[in-house]
């Protein structure tokens, strides 16, 4: 029998529509796209999460001279939280990038590989990882929770 799979999110035209403290999380995304270290493909990706205990945590995706050993924003932002501040769950993630010759104009989401580490770093905290997603300008969204990017994921259920 045929099934369906949806969710729900919200969507901004851009960012002078969002409250206070979400605008105020994804400029910082942005601004801090500059400590990206990106010599290779110049896509400079920022994200910055507030935690639930108030403090915040920027990521920036680190490359290598051997390609595949670079680290995407999002999985850096995840390992320095984990550290500095262990077991506090993240309660809003803001992403943003730019470069040379790169339009941030939209929304990007995170890549399989995050989706991933973000699914299990709401797992460990028990807490829904909310991300807003924009560019440098244009539209926003606001996903509820990291997990909905990932359905019918691998998890740590099937190693019992
Ligand atoms: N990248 C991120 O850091 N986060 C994303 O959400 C998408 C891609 C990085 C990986 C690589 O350094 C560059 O962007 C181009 O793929």
């Amino acid at each position: 029998m045929e099934q369906k799979l949806e969710f729900n999110y919200e969507e901004y035209k851009d960012a002078s529509e969002l409250n206070g403290s979400d605008a105020q999380l994804l400029a910082k995304a942005r601004a801090v796209t500059s400590q990206a270290y990106a010599p290779y493909s110049h896509f400079n990706v920022g994200a910055m999460a507030i935690l639930e205990n108030g403090e915040e945590v920027a990521g920036t995706n680190q490359e290598n001279a051997s390609y595949p050993v670079g680290i995407c924003a999002e999985r850096v932002l995840l390992g320095t939280a984990a550290n500095m501040f262990p077991g506090v769950p993240i309660k809003t993630l803001a992403v943003s990038y730019n470069g040379t010759g790169v339009v941030s104009d939209h929304p990007i989401s995170p890549c399989g590989m995050c989706r991933q580490a973000l699914l299990e770093f709401e797992t460990r905290t028990k807490k829904p990882v909310r991300l807003i997603l924009g560019g440098m300008e244009g539209k926003v969204f606001i996903i509820p929770s990291a997990s909905l990017l990932l359905p019918f994921a691998f998890t740590s259920d099937e190693l019992k």
